[in-house]
């Protein structure tokens, strides 16, 4: 899935998310301190849109150019103010670490991270959250790909690191504070299964 398929996926559709937040970020976030936050796989931005609005300092970085371009539009229309505080960047993550960090908040919304046996990719997005800072993950839940899998036998989400599998990986320099799967707080995106998120918060102590 490289930056070809994305584009080609964005330019499929007008729109291809809903532009909102995602509900784990609004759950889990809305207590935080407004700081610096890495989006990682930004997508058009909700999330980035939805942090800026309160006052965080966003790095919003995707692999698609088309889902950037929509995503600093969205910004623009938000205003100056938004718009302000969100620098959209196009970068692999798989390959490339992600820039300027350190960060008070990363999260990772339903980004595809291919597991692999060093860790590489993760442990870039790991070391990007400072001291203090915290680590969200929201996944979708393996069980709900049940029936996707029946139509696309090809796709293994289990190649693929899920929330729990990083909480596994995570050291005693970080507390986890939620490891759960739970219903999604918005209905099911259009045509899918999906009903229930899978959602890592962790606390970077050191
Ligand atoms: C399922 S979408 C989720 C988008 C957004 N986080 C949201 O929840 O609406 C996954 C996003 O990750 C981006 N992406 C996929 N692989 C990537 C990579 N290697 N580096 C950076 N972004 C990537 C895609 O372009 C896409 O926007």
């Amino acid at each position: 899935m490289d930056a070809q398929h994305w584009d080609e996926r964005y330019r499929s559709q007008d729109r291809l998310f809903s532009g909102n937040p995602n509900g784990v970020l609004v759950t889990e976030a809305a207590d935080l301190t407004p700081g610096r936050a890495l989006d990682v796989g930004c997508g058009e931005g909700g999330d980035a849109l939805w942090l800026a609005g309160r006052g965080w300092q966003v790095i919003a970085v995707d692999i698609s150019q088309v889902a950037l371009e929509r995503g600093a539009a969205a910004a623009a229309a938000a205003g100056a103010d938004v718009a302000g505080r969100v620098m959209w960047t196009q970068a692999d993550l798989i390959t490339t670490p992600p820039p300027g960090g350190p960060f008070d908040l990363v999260s990772v919304q339903y980004f595809p991270l291919p597991v692999t046996p060093d860790h590489t990719a993760l442990r870039s997005l790991l070391d990007a959250v400072a001291p203090g800072g915290t680590l969200l993950i929201g996944s979708h839940d393996l069980a709900d790909h049940a029936a996707y899998r029946d139509s696309h036998p090809d796709f293994d989400p289990t190649t693929y690191y899920q929330p729990a599998d990083v909480a596994r990986l995570l050291d005693e320099g970080w507390a986890v504070q939620v490891n759960e799967t739970r219903l999604r707080t918005a209905a099911p995106p259009e045509g899918t299964h999906h009903v229930h998120d899978t959602v890592l918060r962790a606390r970077r102590v050191r």
